[in-house]
């Protein structure tokens, strides 16, 4: 079956925006729902900059059912690619309730609502944070989900759940779930990246706002964790290649459906170190940084096995660390206040 209207829940945001230009690259009619809550709504002119076609629209709150309704009904969809949710790690600590109800009141709406439309085949953004803290790394998609470390990364560990009980009892409903380690990076024209609110909490935005000057240096969490050169290790994946995992996937449902389970990474480990080396060397400038205390709730070494999507979908990374450095720096340059 083809699959050719695709609506992309949270479309605007750093991988949706992506996702959105590599849907539209390949021929699809990607549909973008976003409530700007951590996303704008100019990303929609830079999409239409990069790709020559502006993408309808609808601002909505996808706990909102009645809203999303419209969606579903204005356009004949054949697919949902769900990245709407809440994903800030220490926020969900702070906040349980509000990440609970928005992350699972929205994976929730989507699946009633594809299953009044028919719409037989959904997408979910999921997390490595699903396999909790990693007994061995490189993770498998076969690896046992833990208990995650915190409340976002147990939204992503329930909503899989759920869309797999769906999958069991409704056989014409294909699930893909993808695990994303850790994406960094931004489009080679500088026009999209990641543009967290406030200061960053994770480590690639961060060390952009040094290197523009915006930060004075970075704070290493910790140098003593059971990682070759003693700080946490993680599989950071560019941005470009992780959006592009998912047309990858959509031909998978196309041809072959059913449920299936992806690790979205490069397959390999780069400490924070390591990281910031890259990132001086791809743009020629240095990183000032401190040792500091290890974060609350961080693992040693998180990276995955990604075999399984190569296999099945055809899929690897291609883009290199040195890459994502050279094109999240070019979009902090492009945005030193972020996307205005
Ligand atoms: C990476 C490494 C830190 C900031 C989280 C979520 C994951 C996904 C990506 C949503 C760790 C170190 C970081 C800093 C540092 N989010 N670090 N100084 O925690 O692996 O993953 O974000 O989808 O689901 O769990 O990413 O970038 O925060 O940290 O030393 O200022 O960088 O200790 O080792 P993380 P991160």
């Amino acid at each position: 079956m083809s699959l050719k209207r695709i609506l992309v829940t949270g479309g605007l945001g750093f991988i949706g925006s992506e996702t959105v230009i590599a849907l539209l690259k390949e021929g699809y009619e990607p549909i973008v729902v976003d409530d700007l809550y951590n996303a704008k709504e100019v990303v929609l002119d830079r999409i239409e900059t990069i790709s020559g076609r502006h993408p309808l629209f609808y601002k909505i709150d996808c706990c909102d059912e009645r809203a999303l309704e419209a969606a579903f009904k204005e356009n004949e969809l054949d697919a949902v690619i769900h990245f709407a949710g809440y994903k800030a790690v220490g926020e969900s600590v702070a906040k349980p309730t509000k990440y609970y109800s928005n992350n699972l009141g929205s994976a929730l709406t989507v699946l009633r609502l594809c299953n009044r439309y028919r719409i037989h085949s959904i997408v979910f953004s999921s997390s490595a944070t699903v396999y909790g803290v990693p007994e061995r790394v490189p993770l498998f998609e076969t690896d046992p989900l833990r208990d995650a470390t915190n409340p976002y990364g147990e939204t992503k560990v329930m909503i899989e759940r759920i869309l797999r009980d769906a999958a069991k009892a409704d056989p014409t409903l294909n699930v893909a779930l993808l695990r994303y380690f850790n994406p960094i990076g931004g489009h080679p024209s500088g026009l999209l990246g990641e543009d967290p609110n406030g200061i960053p909490n994770n480590l690639m935005p961060y060390i952009c706002q040094v290197a523009v000057g915006k930060l004075p240096y970075l704070r290493v969490y910790g140098d003593d964790y059971k990682t070759p050169d003693g700080t946490g290790v993680r599989d950071y994946i560019h941005v470009v290649d992780l959006a592009e995992g998912h047309v990858a996937t959509l031909k998978k449902l196309e041809k072959d459906p059913g449920l299936v389970v992806y690790n979205l990474g490069t397959g390999k480990g780069t400490s924070v170190l390591e990281l910031v080396r890259a990132f001086e060397k791809a743009n020629g400038i240095e990183i000032p940084y401190k040792i500091e205390a290890r974060r609350p709730g961080d693992v040693d070494m998180n990276y995955a096995n990604c075999d399984k999507a190569f296999r099945e979908l055809g899929w690897k990374a291609r883009l290199t660390i040195e890459d994502a450095c050279r094109d999240a720096y070019n979009f902090q340059k492009k945005n030193p206040n972020g996307i205005e």
